[in-house]
């Protein structure tokens, strides 16, 4: 892969997560830091897709919070409690959540007014421990949907396990 970053948006659903996929394992290919793996993902699906915030927020006190980090887009809110907002609920209940409105979304925490809709799912490692949840928000009504809950969850699979 070159070191420019695809423009996935314009390709259907699956495709565009199938590259994306394919091209985080090429440009992450032998690097066992999560720091840097984290950094790169959140470039990519920012830059990749075009959307208005991509990143982690990563479980400080387990059960308990979040705090943001890494991600690219608008700032985000710094910490989360586990319940709180979507990515609070991803965390909580481990599970993939997706809003196609977030104003319909009880608790939904507006880091930035023009988020519309969203997409967050929980890292879960091999030993079975939540360590973060990856949060995608845009600033379009249902932009996400199953294909994209498919794409994230073999993305974070693939981090949280490699
Ligand atoms: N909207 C999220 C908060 C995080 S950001 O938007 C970056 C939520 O409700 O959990």
């Amino acid at each position: 892969m070159s070191e420019q970053i695809a423009d996935y948006s314009n390709l259907p659903k699956v495709e565009a997560w199938t590259r994306l996929n394919a091209d985080v394992r090429t440009v992450l290919e032998g690097i066992d830091d999560d720091v840097a793996a984290m950094a790169t993902i959140s470039a990519m699906l920012y830059h990749g897709f075009g959307h208005l915030w991509a990143g982690f927020y990563r479980v400080v006190e387990p059960d308990r919070l979040l705090r943001v980090g890494p991600y690219q887009g608008s700032l985000g809110c710094l910490e989360i409690a586990f319940g709180s907002g979507v990515c609070g609920t991803a965390a909580a209940e481990r599970r993939t959540v997706v809003v196609p409105d977030v104003n319909r979304f009880p608790g939904h925490i507006a880091c930035d007014a023009s988020a519309r809709s969203e997409i967050v799912t929980p890292v879960v490692n091999g030993k079975g421990e939540l360590t973060a949840v990856l949060d995608i928000d845009s600033e379009h009504l249902e932009t996400f949907d199953d294909e994209d809950a498919r794409g994230i969850e073999t993305l974070v699979t693939w981090f949280a396990r490699r």
